[in-house]
Formats: structure tokens, C-alpha cells, sequence
């Protein structure tokens, strides 16, 4: 039977199957061929969308808005302070009335509970655009830029260095066991995605064919990997106290060159983005004046090279967001 996923929210990846991202992942393929061509691709006039964000953004709000844009939707966005939701008006109440004006919503935010409440309560497609516990649109943009530059997914090694239990990771972990990518954390024990979870991802990856892999040795974990994926250290929403701690335990998992040299002759670079690899950013100057760091998760050398696939990933956000909309809403 063809994958059919009108009505579908899109709030994270384990919802979702093998077939189903298969799907969304040739569909945003066929969406960036359009736009480099220059083809229309007004699909959804008529149709509009809120975006909600309660923490800040650069790729994933500007993604949703030119996707929209794109499909000829008509697009509202509403920033971390200009809603009434959740100091005025309850998320069920408000995911009622939005839920009346727009065929479909995305949110960014703290809980996963809370999207999920939106989706249960709006009655249309509430789409996560990042919550503490995944980002799957990322996701999408991820794995389609691995498969644009290696032609295949199955059986890459894919390894993630660095806070292995934040939103990035987690989601990575489950998008790689459902694609058959093997995928190693590389990080200190206590920064290891939840047991659970990670119980989830194996039985995935039994049933795909990947491996899962949680160490904290650096040799071990970036040894043949065809990926060296890393994101920053504190995200958004944690404490500024968290800084110190977390640059102690992380430092030693930072990708540089060494990583690079266990890594496959072919490796390549990726980063979620917003990334500090360098001094040009306040939080950046702010660390180096704390600490002494001039460059944290990645060092700058491999985030400049020709390894990093850093602006192709981002570019692919606005693609992949596209698909979901489309294939949710058409
Ligand atoms: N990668 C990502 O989600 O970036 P933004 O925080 O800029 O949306
Ligand atoms: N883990 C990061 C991802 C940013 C796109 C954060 O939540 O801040």
C-alpha cells in the first residue's frame, strides 16, 4: 500500500516508519530539484499555518516560513512573548482556538508533552519544531544530507560526540536504527541518552539491521565512522550554571582533528547549527573570558573544511520541512 500521511502531526520520528521517512525523504528530494529549477509549487494556496515559538531560532522558523511561502500558504508566526499561551490561556484552550483558524501549527518549546497536547486538542497537524526531548524535522535535513553525499544510508557508521542525551542525539539515535545507519554515542556515561530509550532504538536496529553503540572512549567511538556529528553543550532552556560542568566532561569529546584521523578516509562533518567555533559570537566571548575556550564542540579547522557539510544541512531543513507540510496538509 503507498504511504499516505494527510492529517498526520509530525512530533517525533517513533511515530513514524522505516517507509513513511523513506517517503518524506524522496518527497523533499523532488522539492529541492523544483526550487533549483525554478518550478512553481503553489500546492497549498489557500491554506495557512501558525508558527509558535517559545525559545528562539534561525533555520527552523525561517525554514517553516519560506516552505510555507513556497506552497502559498499564508504563514503567522508568533514569538516567545507575544501569544497568551500558558501565562493567560492553557495550551488545551489555546490549541482549540488555533486549531479553528489554521489548517495546521508548528511549535518550539520546552516539553514534549506539550506538543503532543497541542496535536491532541487542535484537531489539525501540529509539527515539533524542537522541545527538549527531539527535534525530528532536523532529522529529515540530517539524513537527507548523508544520503546526498554517500548515495546510500544502510550500514554508514554514524557517531555523535558530546551531550548524547539532549534533543539532537536523542533524535538521531532513532532516525539512524529506523534508516539501518549504525550509530555510536561518544560521550560520558552520564550524558548517555536514557535507558529507554535506548532500548527502543536497539530493537529498531535489530529489526533494520544497525548497530546502536554507547562508549565513552573516543578512540572507540570514532574509529570507521562515516559521520562525526556533534551539537552544542548546554541547549537552550538550561541553566548558564551548567556551562562549567558540562565543558569539563565534554572537552575531551570535541571533534578536531584527532577525532578525525580514527574516523573513515571519507568522513564527513555535520552540526545541527547554532555552533561555537570561534570567538564571533557574545555566549562565544563571554565562555573564552570565563574559561579560556576559544572554540568548544568543534574546533574551527574542521568546521571550515571541506569535511563540513554544515550549510548543505541547513539548507536541506527548508526542503525536508516542506515535504511534512505538503504531504501532511495536501
Ligand atoms: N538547527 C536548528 O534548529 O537551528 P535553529 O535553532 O536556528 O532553528
Ligand atoms: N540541542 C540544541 C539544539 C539547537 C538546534 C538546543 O536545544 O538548544
Amino acid at each position: 500500500m503507498g504511504v499516505n500521511l494527510r492529517g498526520r502531526s509530525f512530533l517525533k520520528l517513533l511515530d513514524y516508519t522505516t517507509e513513511e521517512i523513506r517517503y518524506l525523504l524522496d518527497l523533499s528530494k523532488n522539492f529541492k530539484d523544483m526550487k533549483r529549477a525554478g518550478v512553481p509549487h503553489k500546492y497549498l494556496e489557500g491554506k495557512n499555518m501558525v508558527l509558535l515559538f517559545e525559545k528562539t531560532s534561525t533555520r527552523t522558523r525561517c525554514s517553516f516560513e519560506v516552505a510555507g511561502y513556497d506552497l502559498g500558504m499564508g504563514v503567522t508566526y508568533l514569538d516567545p512573548g507575544s501569544s497568551q499561551m500558558g501565562k493567560k490561556e492553557s495550551i488545551e484552550d489555546t490549541a482549540r482556538v488555533l486549531g479553528r483558524l489554521y489548517d495546521c501549527i508548528e511549535y518550539r518549546g520546552f516539553s514534549q508533552e506539550l506538543v503532543q497536547t497541542l496535536a491532541d486538542y487542535s484537531g489539525v497537524p501540529v509539527y515539533n519544531g524542537l522541545t527538549d526531548m527531539f527535534h525530528p524535522t532536523q532529522m529529515l535535513a540530517d539524513i537527507l544530507t548523508i544520503e546526498e553525499h554517500f548515495g546510500r544510508l544502510k550500514g554508514l557508521n554514524f557517531t555523535y560526540m558530546g551531550d548524547a542525551r539532549n534533543n539532537v542525539a536523542n533524535s538521531l539515535m532513532i532516525v539512524c536504527a529506523k534508516m539501518g545507519v549504525n550509530f555510536t554515542a561518544c560521550a560520558p556515561s552520564h550524558l548517555f541518552p536514557a535507558e529507554d530509550l535506548v532500548e527502543e532504538a536497539k530493537k529498531i536496529a535489530s529489526e533494520t539491521g544497525s548497530k546502536i553503540t554507547l562508549t565513552e572512549d573516543v578512540k572507540e567511538g570514532t574509529t570507521g565512522a562515516h559521520v562525526l556529528y556533534t551539537d552544542i553543550w548546554v541547549s537552550m532552556g538550561e541553566p548558564d550554571e551548567v556551562w562549567e560542568e558540562r565543558i569539563n566532561l565534554l572537552k575531551k569529546y570535541q571533534v578536531n582533528k584527532e577525532a578525525f584521523a580514527n574516523a573513515d578516509e571519507h568522513a564527513i562533518f555535520m552540526h545541527c547549527l547554532p555552533s561555537f567555533h570561534d570567538l564571533h559570537t557574545t555566549i562565544g566571548q563571554d565562555i573564552y573570558e570565563k574559561f579560556g575556550l576559544k572554540e568548544m564542540e568543534v574546533t574551527n579547522e574542521i568546521f571550515e573544511s571541506s569535511r563540513s557539510k554544515v550549510f548543505e544541512e541547513a539548507e536541506n531543513r527548508m526542503h525536508t520541512i516542506k515535504a511534512v507540510i505538503y504531504a501532511t496538509m495536501k
